[in-house]
């Protein structure tokens, strides 16, 4: 057992959250951070209570060597600032140059230890690799003194021979290392397998080191790996945030750390000092920075990870959250879950969203507002807060209908003339017209006008005509505004009203926008309104 210097104590209670974010993270293909940007991470996870800020691997460039220097300078409040050094000549001692600084440094030095890296990679046998990592821990022990962390990593650790492993950590405990870290480096291991030899490492040097892990997602099972490294006596997990890192990533820190607190049976004691309210706002720092986007059913983070869509589960969360949620999304930083309106929404999930959304509506006006949101999820692929506040907008403005749309098409091509013709029901009378105009909308207005002439004595007159898109994307809703006169009402004081329209397709939106105002300025009529609203002109052309 280890007769060397001892390292500020084994971890005994609870778990120490080593976070990578900023070495093994930054180390995904494309996830490069400036100096800056990584001292605004290391702020978050600071704020984030981990216990460790691996910042980077100073010998990589002087970039990095900065970007650590800072990190470690600026880090207080008894979290470690961690560099990573290969065991080589001038390696750890840039690292050490780096992290000295650190309120609490934390040097970690690694090498491989399979036969396959030894053999393929660096080319030298086992008795070397132990030779040099023993070198280099008894260095920075030398060099940082007796309170600093020594971190010492086996690379490739799950493909190690375990004997030739635990003679490795064994020589590294007895060097000065006082915590040895079991890489799963290619993601290669099963949980129980994994379990398995982390205990037989616990058991070997547990009493003199903390045991920690590093797991690899290669085949999705980091945080399994990590979960069972941790019941079966690993007191320090190595983690990132979003599971940033190498190839497929690593375990990520807001998967192990909500296990631990969600699960206290399965880990007595074994929570983490991690404030996991700030998991939301570093996860989206980080995606932010690194421009990595989170898939949206990315455990605890994805924009889906408390979206309640189907009905029966809306009205389950409704009820009592504790049926379809295992933690509260405010423990991770959320204001709360979300109800997301889909075809299979319920009529009270909808309800509850839009009282969120400040529409108390029940009985028949909630039924209405149902039926068009179930048919618009058919048609659209999200619907948005900005839907549903237009269908209910749409309804509230909603006007006795004497003049219907029965029926319409049109036809445009580049460069010429549009046609379209329009079939109205205006009270009982069945009308069919057809027009031409510079546009689609200007053709079947055109239509409109010629319909309604004869039978009501006026056309409509547009004064205003606008389109917009109700939300973003291809298949967004599309809103139109229409204002309107009668051409038998001019002057300053003519009646002028307006009219909405809302559909996933703008022509239809706009026929309707003015049919609502047709049947405004008819239904005025009839009733001897004569001003109610004068309009602004805007002389948009129609499309
Ligand atoms: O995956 C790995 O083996 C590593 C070590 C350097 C800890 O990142
Ligand atoms: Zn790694």
């Amino acid at each position: 057992m280890s007769g060397g210097a001892p390292g500020p104590g084994v971890v005994r209670d609870g778990v120490r959250i080593f976070d990578t974010t900023l070495r093994d993270g930054e180390q995904a293909p494309g996830a490069g951070l400036t100096a800056a940007e990584k001292l605004e991470v290391a702020r978050q996870l600071a704020r984030l209570r981990v216990d460790v800020i691996e910042a980077g691997f100073p010998a990589a460039s002087d970039g990095d060597f900065e970007a650590v220097r800072r990190i470690a300078q600026e880090t207080k409040g008894g979290i470690a600032v961690a560099a990573l050094a290969r065991c080589r000549d001038g390696d750890p001692q840039r690292a050490i140059d780096a992290i000295r600084v650190a309120e609490r440094p934390h040097l970690h030095v690694f090498i491989a230890t399979s036969d396959i890296h030894l053999t393929h990679k660096l080319r030298i046998g086992r008795e070397q690799a132990l030779t040099e990592a023993v070198r280099w821990v008894r260095h920075g022990r030398e060099q940082l003194g007796r309170d600093a962390e020594i971190e010492f990593s086996a690379e490739d650790a799950s493909r190690t021979d375990p004997e030739f492993l635990l003679q490795v950590y064994e020589a590294v405990v007895e060097a000065g290392a006082s915590t040895v870290n079991i890489p799963d480096t290619v993601g290669y291991a099963i949980p129980a397998e994994f379990g398995a030899l982390v205990r037989r490492v616990v058991d070997r040097v547990g009493r003199d080191a903390t045991v920690s892990v590093h797991c690899h997602n290669d085949l999705g099972l980091a945080t399994a790996n990590t979960l069972a490294a941790v019941q079966a006596g690993a007191r320090q997990v190595e983690v990132t945030i979003n599971g940033l890192g190498e190839r497929a990533g690593n375990a990520s820190l807001e998967e192990v750390v909500m296990a631990l607190r969600t699960r206290p049976t399965q880990f007595p004691d074994l929570g983490s000092g991690v404030q996991t309210e700030q998991i939301t706002p570093a996860s989206r720092l980080v995606s932010y920075l690194t421009g990595f986007a989170i898939q949206p059913n990315k455990a605890i983070v994805g924009g889906n990870a408390f979206a309640h869509e189907s009905g029966i589960h809306q009205d389950g969360v409704i009820k009592n959250p504790l049926t379809y949620e295992i933690m509260t999304p405010q423990s991770v930083g959320l204001a709360g879950s979300q109800l997301t309106i889909g075809k299979l929404s319920g009529r009270r999930g909808l309800q509850q969203k839009l009282r969120s959304l400040g529409h108390d509506l029940e009985g028949e006006a909630l039924d209405v507002i149902y039926r068009e949101a179930i048919a618009l999820a058919d048609a659209k692929k999200d619907v948005t807060d900005a839907d549903l506040l237009a269908l209910v907008e749409q309804r509230v403005s909603e006007v006795p209908a004497s003049v219907r749309v029965l029926g319409w098409s049109v036809t445009s091509s580049h460069g010429g003339r549009a046609t379209g013709t329009v079939s109205l029901g205006i009270h009982a009378e069945e009308r069919s017209v057809e027009a031409t105009g510079n546009g689609p909308v200007d053709a079947l207005y055109g239509a409109v006008d010629q319909a309604l002439l004869p039978v009501l004595g006026w056309r409509p007159v547009l004064t205003e005509y606008e389109i917009k898109a109700v939300s973003a994307g291809e298949d967004a809703q599309g809103q139109a505004l229409v204002r309107c006169r009668r051409s038998s009402d001019e002057g300053p004081g003519a009646l002028v009203v307006s009219g909405h329209g809302l559909s996933t397709n703008i022509i239809e939106a706009s026929l309707d926008a003015y049919l609502v105002a047709v049947n405004k300025l008819h239904g005025a009529e009839i009733n001897g309104v004569s001003v109610a609203y004068v309009g602004r002109r805007t002389g948009n052309a129609l499309p």
